[in-house]
């Protein structure tokens, strides 16, 4: 989701070391195509999420994390024909683990002070993949930081007994937007 945060600036991250990476093109239209869906993946999830903290606290909100998101995102996958999803190193839903590509990618985010926010890169096949990393706003701390009340707590022990996503600082990298796009028609799969 899209914090509270400056817009970064968006640098694209090359990915030429990725392996069956051909080519980075940053006139790719799936570019701009990427980065609207993660826009409004994130401002969607930004307003329920807001919504339900205010309706009911962060018990209440998880809902919106569990249900909400995985509902926004294959919402916006069915209508765009890519898959639209999150991601994290330390992830709270197994589901959400990262792929090799993708946890390459947010290794290397991670590692720059600069902040290279995004990566795209182009397969032989024509398919793409992008990625943009999520800050931790002040909203995520209720269920995300290290100071989580007892009651979230004990919800999020109950419903993901392997998580990775506590003890998050302001600022931190939460996780990623992810939108993988298929091959492209008419370029042959080698
Ligand atoms: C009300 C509690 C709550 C709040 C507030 C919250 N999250 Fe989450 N978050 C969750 C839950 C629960 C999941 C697991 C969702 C699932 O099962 O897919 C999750 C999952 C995620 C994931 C997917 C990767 C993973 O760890 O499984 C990302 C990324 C994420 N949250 C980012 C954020 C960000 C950024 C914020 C602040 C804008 C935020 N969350 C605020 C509860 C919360």
């Amino acid at each position: 989701m899209r914090l509270a945060v400056p817009r970064f600036p968006f640098f694209v991250a090359v990915a030429l070391a990725v392996a069956g990476c051909i080519s980075v093109r940053a006139d790719d239209a799936r570019l701009e195509q990427s980065r609207t869906l993660v826009e409004s993946f994130g401002e969607s999830l930004q307003i329920e999420l807001k919504g339900a903290l205010a309706d009911g606290g962060p018990t209440h909100a998880i809902t919106v994390c569990k249900d909400r998101a995985p509902q926004i995102a294959s919402e916006l996958s069915r209508t765009s024909g890519a898959k639209v999803s999150r991601t994290s190193l330390r992830y709270r839903n197994p589901a959400n683990a990262p792929e090799p590509w993708q946890s390459g990618a947010l290794r290397d985010f991670e590692a720059r002070a600069d902040a290279p926010l995004e990566y795209f890169d182009v397969g032989k096949d024509g398919s793409a993949r992008y990625l943009r990393a999520i800050p931790t706003g002040g909203v995520c701390l209720a269920c995300h930081g290290a100071a989580v009340a007892d009651e979230v707590q004990g919800r999020l022990e109950a419903d993901y007994p392997h998580d990775l996503a506590l003890g998050y600082a302001l600022g931190d990298m939460r996780g990623a937007f992810s939108v993988t796009w298929p091959p492209t028609a008419g370029v042959p799969e080698r």
